[in-house]
């Protein structure tokens, strides 16, 4: 079950800013479990499980836009020159296949740089087979977006695949809809625009709904593959991981103890997680208007922001048995 949501929710394009076909898909997954579905003008899916009268109305966020290159440049001979769009290095996706909204497919490569110097973002290109500035322009134009080309390997409950972030949390969310029949909390799932350039969406989302409480469904990195810099506790497998803080945001004690409780309370094992580095929906939603209580369960991903990022299947699950039994209570 939660393998072929994750496969659904996988293969769907949505870099961030281009989210209108993953939010399609994802309105058609959660239809039947939620009593109402609306978008607003950043682009986010805000779909609604009504509760108890006296419970709380809990912001449940998973971003859908996914990382991937912008064309900045078109040359004489056709190659198409990018920027990044949400944070990853030049070499993140040499030798790839990657997608543009209108199907077209095309291959990343690099210049070769001479030996010492470092590779930018300025040398990389996408290579779709043109020959002329003038073939390349027919179909695709300056500002198009493409990911990396969907691609799963399933090695028993191991799984990798590009956009688990935040495809994986999407999956998450959608089962936890189906799965809540029906919560003491008012659900209010947020699959939301443009995390990926600085938590966007979550921020209006937030703004226009505002929770008694938001909580940010995101992958987290690993301390488990050989090297791993920097230094962290967070093990694939090891079941979800309630963030105490990141770079962007410092979980707010009532919603993290409040996740913990729930962990415990389900019978599921949980990881107190510190990322060093990176932020999730929590940071924009807890400082919209007056402040939000707001806090981040992660799913483990080794590889994060790589073609191979890698989740749990037991993870998932267990992470939408811990939401359930926190908006349950
Ligand atoms: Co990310
Ligand atoms: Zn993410």
């Amino acid at each position: 079950m939660m393998l072929d949501t994750l496969r659904t929710v996988l293969a769907v394009p949505g870099v961030s800013g281009s989210e209108q076909i993953i939010a399609e898909t994802l309105a058609e997954l959660v239809r039947p479990y939620v009593d109402d579905i609306r978008t607003d003008a950043l682009g986010n899916l805000i779909c609604v499980k009504k509760g108890a009268a006296d419970g709380k109305r809990v912001m449940v966020c998973a971003h859908m836009d996914q990382i991937g290159y912008v064309v900045t440049d078109i040359d004489k001979d056709g190659f198409l020159y990018v920027h990044n769009v949400g944070g990853f290095g030049p070499q993140a996706f040499l030798g790839k296949v990657v997608t543009f909204a209108n199907g077209t497919q095309g291959v990343v490569y690099a210049k070769s740089v001479k030996d010492g110097a470092k590779l930018g973002m300025g040398d990389v290109y996408i290579d779709i087979g043109a020959s002329s500035k003038q073939e390349a322009e027919e179909k695709i134009s300056i500002g198009d977006t493409a990911n990396v080309a969907f691609q799963m390997v399933v090695h028993g409950d191991r799984v990798s695949a590009p956009t688990m972030d935040d495809r994986a949390a999407c999956a998450v969310v959608i089962e936890l809809l189906k799965a809540l029949q029906p919560p003491h909390h008012t659900v209010i799932a947020v699959f939301s625009a443009q995390e990926e350039v600085g938590t966007r969406g979550a921020q209006t989302a937030a703004a226009a709904e505002n929770p008694d409480i938001g909580i940010a469904v995101d992958v987290t990195a690993t301390g488990d593959t050989p090297g791993a810099e920097p230094r962290m506790a967070v093990k694939l497998g090891a079941g979800p991981a309630v963030k105490i803080m990141d770079r962007h945001s410092i979980s707010t004690p009532s919603v993290r103890d409040g996740l913990i409780a729930a962990a415990k309370a389900a019978g599921v094992p949980y990881q107190r997680e510190v990322l060093t580095f990176g932020g999730t929906d929590a940071g924009a939603i807890q400082r919209t208007l007056g402040g939000i209580p707001a806090g981040t369960l992660s799913i483990p991903c080794r590889y994060v922001h790589t073609p191979v990022e890698t989740v749990s299947l037991r993870d998932m699950e267990q992470s939408a048995t811990l939401l359930a039994e926190y908006l349950k209570a």
